[in-house]
């Protein structure tokens, strides 16, 4: 039987790329320009379950002008990514560990511009619609953090939950755009940025559904 590979040392990793990433994002509430070293105009895009981190390490060099904050939970699943990010010197690309959960602790009004949900949990089999990303409440949440006429970039495999979040987006008050049920196969495709979890299910022939809802 094939062993598991364990992650050693995580803190010291961690440590040493401690201007990249913060593990106690509620410090930075209405801050977090000055904190990554941004002027107060630059805009702030935030990645919630950024996983292993190949979609936000390209768009941080896609859009130099932009302050990129990718967001994770399991510290330990995006730690690859936070040295890699650490290494090539990305200016413009920070981490933090954080929950959605608490979100309203760690972004203050108005702070956000966009907001990247990409392949979130889908909670289906454990019938858990309200612990999905785009749950209203969540939603309700990330409109207060997001300037007015921000938006938010979703993508998912799973037909459910796509479902689900478009009737959650317009009830929040969102409108939507772009909307594909096959976003390899659509117009927004030569711009798209695959994930981990995209690239995977593609090679399964999942199609890809996405849309950007506007507040
Ligand atoms: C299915 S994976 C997708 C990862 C990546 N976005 C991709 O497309 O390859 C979902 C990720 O979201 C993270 N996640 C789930 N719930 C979260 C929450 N409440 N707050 C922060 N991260 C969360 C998980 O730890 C996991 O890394």
């Amino acid at each position: 039987m094939a062993r598991m590979r364990t992650k050693r040392n995580i803190p010291a990793r961690m440590d040493r790329c401690h201007e990249r990433w913060f593990d106690a994002p509620l410090l930075n509430k209405g801050n977090w320009r000055t904190a990554c070293g941004f002027a107060e105009d630059v805009p702030i895009w935030l990645e919630i379950g950024c996983g292993k981190g190949k979609f936000c390490a390209e768009m941080a060099l896609r859009h130099p002008e932009v302050l990129y904050i990718a967001m994770e939970r399991d510290a330990s699943v995006t730690l690859a990514a936070i040295e890699k990010a650490h290494e090539l010197e990305i200016p413009n690309l920070f981490f933090i560990r954080g929950d959605a959960n608490m979100i309203e602790n760690y972004f203050a009004e108005n702070e956000v511009d966009r907001i990247f949900l990409n392949f979130s949990d889908p909670w289906t089999r454990q019938n858990k619609p309200k612990r999905r990303l785009t749950y209203r409440d969540f939603l309700a949440k990330y409109k207060v953090m997001m300037k007015q006429g921000g938006a938010i970039e979703f993508k998912t495999d799973n037909d459910d939950l796509f479902d689900f979040s478009l009737v959650e987006f317009e009830e929040t008050g969102f409108t939507l755009d772009q909307l594909t049920r096959d976003l390899h196969n659509s117009e927004w495709n030569d711009m798209n940025i695959r994930t981990e979890f995209e690239q995977k299910f593609a090679d399964q022939g999942i199609p890809i559904k996405r849309v950007v809802a506007s507040c």
